[in-house]
């Protein structure tokens, strides 16, 4: 039972999810997971399910060149360097459907 309440959420989630969001995500899952529960290089914060306008400010700050958490600010600047303030949304809302 718990299986198909599990696979139902699963399902709706990836239809409520925009095709850029997951395709962006894509080239962050190598790092993050693909369900985003790892901690990238073992240094970063766990960010599946994580509120969307925390992530967005977050890459924000990463594009901007002021966020440095763990000390890889500078990596995480090449990953975002090319997103639009609409990719950050995509992405940031389709991180908070990984649960
Ligand atoms: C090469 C590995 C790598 C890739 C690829 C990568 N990241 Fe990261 N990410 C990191 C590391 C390392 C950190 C910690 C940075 C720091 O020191 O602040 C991080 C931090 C983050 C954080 C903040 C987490 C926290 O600790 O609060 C977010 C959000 C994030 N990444 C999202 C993304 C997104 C979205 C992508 C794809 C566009 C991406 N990352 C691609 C390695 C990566």
């Amino acid at each position: 039972m718990k299986k198909v309440v599990l696979g139902l959420m699963v399902a709706g989630a990836f239809s409520l999810v925009s095709a850029d969001g997951k395709a962006i995500f894509a080239k962050c899952a190598g790092c993050h997971g693909q369900d985003g529960k790892k901690k990238a290089l073992n240094k970063s914060n766990v960010i599946a399910g994580q509120d969307a306008a925390k992530t967005i400010k977050l890459l924000q700050g990463y594009k901007a060149g002021t966020l440095n958490q763990h000390g890889m600010g500078a990596l995480m600047k090449g990953q975002v360097a090319n997103l639009s303030d609409a990719d950050m949304k995509a992405v940031a809302d389709y991180i908070a459907t990984l649960k």
